[in-house]
């Protein structure tokens, strides 16, 4: 396992462009947001000045309303589309108009238990607590939050998002040209009525002028999360102890966090006995259990039958935690969010296994996810089922999840 500490580090370095890491080269050639928190972990075991430096440059991009767009656009590159022309923000460095998983507090948190740099957090700090408050804000219904756009989840395309994508208006997009499929196998990743879907929600925000409030209350998609609402619980929590360690007063972001638990019931699907990703236009439930149900440990949210229905759905696949279920219609275990195990979810199911306490299973998923990378490599993710490794190669975040494990 040294030989692959050396190989994860040099993956991170070369992915390196000079105060932020790409994810991978060719497929993702920016900074991407969540992968950026990820990233920022995996530098900490080695190198914290520059843990510290990613989340500087993330946050760099931050906007006046306390949005940390999902994608920052820092030096122009055409193998990949769509590019900041598509999205039209007009803000410099050139971003995406929308947000991505908010996990840079809960990643800040566990940085800075491991490595000194506590004037660094204290400047993160307010900024992080704006992010936090532009989500309760632009991002919610019914208390819980909510995504304006697959991507803004990170899932892009897994079967949480059917009940809203078959809602979505394509007719106005013209021709376009994909660049994902030059990189990486076509049967790996989202398909075309996916793109076009996509593409119309892009169009949607730029016609607007990306107004948040104008996307959220009319825009094409509106689905509640149960990961990024069961991420930000975390975060906020995470951001209170943050707090307190600064001396400052985290009562704000403890009380968002009360009360989106007492939200959750709005995510309760009867039938799947599980939380589930919500329509919010509409009311209907996605019809699958997906991994992002299995983040409400990382929440501290403990429910018997939502265990029971996750420990079947691990139990149908030989290596991590699948990002949809096995038994559901709509698993394909190499299609990108349809079936993968990813090690970016499995790290952070791990972290909530291991703040329940439960050890044993924690283990095991740190097991299984490390021994995906054993065989096949630092991927972005895998076939759960054979352990084919998927997706881009020397992948920012394995490698950085795979170092913080190891060291
Ligand atoms: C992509 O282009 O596939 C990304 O997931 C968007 O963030």
């Amino acid at each position: 396992d040294d030989e692959l500490d050396a190989v994860a580090r040099d993956i991170l370095i070369s992915n390196d462009r000079g105060g932020y890491t790409i994810p991978t080269d060719g497929l993702y050639p920016f900074q991407w947001n969540w992968d950026s928190a990820f990233a920022a972990w995996g530098f900490s075991t080695f190198d914290a000045h520059r843990a510290w430096t990613e989340l500087e440059t993330l946050f760099s991009a931050q906007w006046a309303t306390g949005m940390v767009p999902h994608i920052v656009f820092h030096k122009e590159d055409d193998g990949y589309f769509p590019g900041p022309e598509v999205w039209g923000v007009g803000t410099t460095p050139a971003t995406s108009g929308i947000s991505q998983p908010p996990v840079a507090a809960i990643l800040a948190r566990l940085i800075h238990d491991r490595v000194d740099g506590t004037e660094r957090l204290r400047a993160l700090y307010p900024k992080m607590l704006a992010w936090h408050r532009w989500w309760r804000e632009s991002r919610m219904a019914h208390g819980i939050t909510c995504v304006t756009h697959p991507w803004e989840s990170g899932r892009d395309n897994c079967p949480d998002w059917d009940p809203g994508m078959v809602n979505v208006d394509t007719s106005g997009i013209g021709p376009y040209q994909r660049r994902d499929t030059g990189h990486v196998d076509a049967a790996m990743r989202p398909g075309k009525a996916d793109y076009d879907r996509y593409l119309a929600m892009v169009k949607f925000g730029r016609d607007c002028g990306w107004d948040q409030k104008r996307i959220r209350d009319d825009g094409p998609f509106l689905m509640g999360d149960p990961a990024i609402t069961f991420i930000l619980i975390r975060a906020n929590r995470d951001l209170a102890a943050i707090a307190e360690t600064l001396g400052e007063d985290g009562s704000e972001p403890a009380a968002w966090a009360d009360e989106m638990e007492e939200a959750l019931p709005w995510l309760w699907n009867r039938d799947l006995q599980a939380y589930a990703a919500r329509d919010v236009r509409t009311g209907v439930f996605a019809s699958a259990i997906s991994s992002g149900a299995a983040l409400g440990l990382l929440a501290g949210v403990e429910n018997a039958q939502m265990e029971a229905h996750l420990a079947e759905m691990w139990d149908r696949v030989r290596y991590g935690i699948p990002s949809n279920d096995p038994a559901a219609p709509s698993f394909e275990p190499r299609r990108y969010w349809r079936g993968p195990t990813w090690p970016v979810v499995n790290a952070l199911i791990a972290v909530g296994l291991k703040s329940a306490g439960r050890d044993a299973d924690e283990a095991r998923l740190r097991r299984e996810t490390a021994e995906l990378i054993r065989q096949g490599g630092f991927f972005e993710y895998f076939d759960p089922m054979d352990g084919t490794a998927c997706g881009g190669n020397r992948f920012t975040w394995t490698a950085a999840i795979w170092l913080a494990w190891a060291n």
